[in-house]
């Protein structure tokens, strides 16, 4: 009964946004022992608790009755609803739109539609790929001329809308539905004078498939290169356009290494399994969407996307990769030469390529760089520079600092600009280059980048170096002044690399810094530190002059984050992937940080 309307993936995507733990307590109290989760059994009477849910497994099980299952059957169960009621409670408790609504009559009317619907398509199809089948006709010559071999016709169910006004609505009439269902198929239209005629006219019909192999809409290519090139079906009850992938229904049962190659287009998914890869499926020209990078991700663990080789390829391919991030897909990126879709590709280079290009797919880094390097690289010093500065920009987005230095070498090697440059600018770029006060020793992260941090004045501010090192110099002299001055910063607030390493030194010996001699303890920084010591500025209220310096290093650190924001500003008015809305939102939000910034240095006055 169920599978008749709600697909299974909905009913996942319903169980899965409904936690059976949190879900149970909403009704009765719930106690944490160990591992699992124990109850009073709500379904029988007892004293004492033998009812426990299993939160790995989502589902609960009362050894006193017997009673157990899935969140559903527990909503079932407890509320005394049919198997689609409790669904329809869960999915609004999710704010899940299940697209059914109303009383069990009502529901059960809907679903009666959409088998009428799903049965007037079968209908339809058949219709279309009969046409195909009739010789002679523009769409079977134009298939077989773009290399479709019958037997690929007939696997995808390819057919042929005849260039008539009438054709299939008289064919549906005939067998036996009325104009009005029909039309709810999106498969007739009404013009002004009420009288109804074929929405698909003279053109290649694709068949669209749910995952249980129902019609669910279709797809029409015109024979020539009139316009529009497609036209699919309206949204109807049984098709959005947004839920679907085409192809999915034959990718499913050919899915190899739990791997699925996303491409755009119908074509392209008809090229590839008649090339052999089986595991092809297009999101029909839109940007994916969240409900299809789920349905991906339940299907595979690793999305191979290969847009078209053009500009509106890459586009896609950013859009659809924070879709994808989000569905928690994994995800390589393939990269097809000379603006060719995958099927020009495989026509004119063969399988053997198309693998080869498969396995030579990148990661998302790798992917950026490889775009900065088309928009930025070349030969000029300004070239390199911007192709650096981009690339600093990708490479600190890396999490793994060894991942981080190895991209660091490898852009040095390209450029010819020097590691330590390219590193200083990644450096720039994280926000928080910080040592946490404590664990300083063992931040290993810290220790290899101090390497490449020099001194980075990002925004001049007069006095700020001398504020650092006068500080230093004074909890050096008094280590009683180390636990007042770092009461109120701590080493990260510092911006020469070199003091945030003393400071941090400083702060995790506070207790025992008696005998030590600092120099000896810095042998790489002793110079720095014999400057420090030998700077010396006249004062007369300790307090006083320590409150100087520790607001201004408070405010450079504030000036500086506003920098970073700018650049940000900048950068992101310099994203092409960005829609003007996006930009918009994004600037508008980083202003919003850049006047708290300020409103921050204004309070520091005070
Ligand atoms: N598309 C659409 N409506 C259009 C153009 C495109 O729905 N007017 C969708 C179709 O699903 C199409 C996909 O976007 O398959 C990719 O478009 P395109 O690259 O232009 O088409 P191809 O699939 O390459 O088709 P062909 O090779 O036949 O030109
Ligand atoms: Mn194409």
């Amino acid at each position: 009964m169920m599978g008749n309307f709600l697909s299974e993936e909905l009913i996942d995507e319903i169980k899965d946004a409904n936690e059976i733990v949190d879900v149970i307590s909403q009704y009765i109290q719930v106690k944490k022992v160990g591992s699992s989760y124990k109850a009073l059994c709500p379904f029988h009477n007892e004293k004492t608790p033998s009812f426990f849910i299993n939160q790995e497994k989502q589902f609960y099980k009362c050894f006193g009755c017997g009673e157990g299952g899935n969140v559903i059957n527990f909503i079932m169960k407890m509320e005394s609803l049919s198997f689609i009621e409790s669904i329809k409670l869960l999915a609004r408790r999710a704010n899940i739109e299940i697209g059914m609504t109303g009383t069990s009559e009502e529901i059960r009317k809907q679903i009666k539609e959409k088998e009428l619907c799903y049965e007037i398509n079968k209908k339809a199809g058949l219709y279309f790929y009969g046409n195909l089948r009739k010789q002679p006709n523009p769409a079977l010559k134009y298939l077989l001329g773009r290399g479709i071999i019958s037997k690929t016709l007939a696997n995808f169910g390819l057919g042929y809308s005849v260039n008539s006004w009438d054709n299939l609505m008289l064919h549906l009439q005939k067998e036996g539905y009325s104009l009005d269902d029909i039309q709810k198929c999106g498969l007739i239209r009404q013009n002004k004078s009420n009288g109804y005629y074929d929405y698909f006219r003279n053109r290649i019909m694709f068949p669209i498939f749910n995952t249980r192999g129902d019609i669910v809409g279709f797809g029409g290519r015109v024979i020539d290169d009139s316009m529009p090139k497609y036209l699919n079906s309206p949204e109807t009850q049984v098709f959005n356009k947004s839920n679907i992938l085409y192809g999915l229904n034959f990718a499913r049962k050919n899915i190899k290494d739990r791997q699925i190659i996303l491409v755009e287009g119908y074509m392209d998914v008809i090229a590839l399994h008649q090339a052999g890869f089986k595991n092809a499926v297009a999101s029909l020209g839109t940007s994916l969407t969240g409900y299809q990078g789920k349905l991906l991700k339940k299907y595979c663990d690793e999305i191979i996307i290969c847009f078209d080789g053009d500009e509106a390829g890459e586009k896609a391919t950013m859009r659809s990769l924070d879709t994808l991030d989000e569905a928690g897909c994994q995800f390589r990126i393939m990269i097809l030469p000379d603006k060719k879709d995958p099927d020009d590709f495989i026509k004119i280079y063969g399988r053997n390529k198309f693998r080869e290009h498969i396995d030579k797919s990148m990661s998302l880094i790798d992917y950026k760089i490889f775009l900065a390097k088309i928009r930025y690289f070349g030969n000029t010093i300004e070239d390199k520079v911007r192709f650096a500065k981009k690339v600093s920009d990708i490479i600190k987005d890396i999490e793994s600092p060894i991942e981080r230095e190895a991209y660091i070498e490898k852009v040095a090697n390209e450029t010819g600009i020097s590691k330590e440059s390219i590193g200083l600018e990644v450096l720039d770029k994280i926000k928080n280059v910080s040592v946490h006060r404590n664990n300083f020793k063992n931040n290993l992260n810290y220790r290899k980048y101090n390497n490449y941090i020099k001194m980075v004045p990002l925004v001049e501010r007069k006095g700020h170096i001398i504020a650092e090192k006068q500080l230093i110099k004074f909890m050096i002299i008094d280590n009683k002044l180390i636990e007042h001055i770092l009461n109120d910063i701590s080493a990260e607030d510092f911006s020469v690399a070199e003091h945030r390493e003393i400071v941090a030194y400083l702060a995790s010996n506070m207790d025992n810094m008696k005998d030590k001699r600092i120099e000896e303890l810095f042998p790489h920084l002793e110079e720095n530190i014999n400057k420090i010591l030998s700077t010396d500025i006249e004062y007369i209220d300790l307090n006083n002059t320590l409150d100087k310096y520790i607001v201004n290093l408070k405010k450079y650190k504030l000036l500086y984050n506003i920098k970073i924001l700018e650049e940000e500003q900048h950068s992101i008015i310099n994203n092409l992937n960005l829609t003007k809305e996006e930009v918009e939102s994004r600037l508008l939000n980083i202003g919003i940080e850049i006047m708290k910034k300020n409103a921050q240095i204004q309070k520091l006055k005070a």
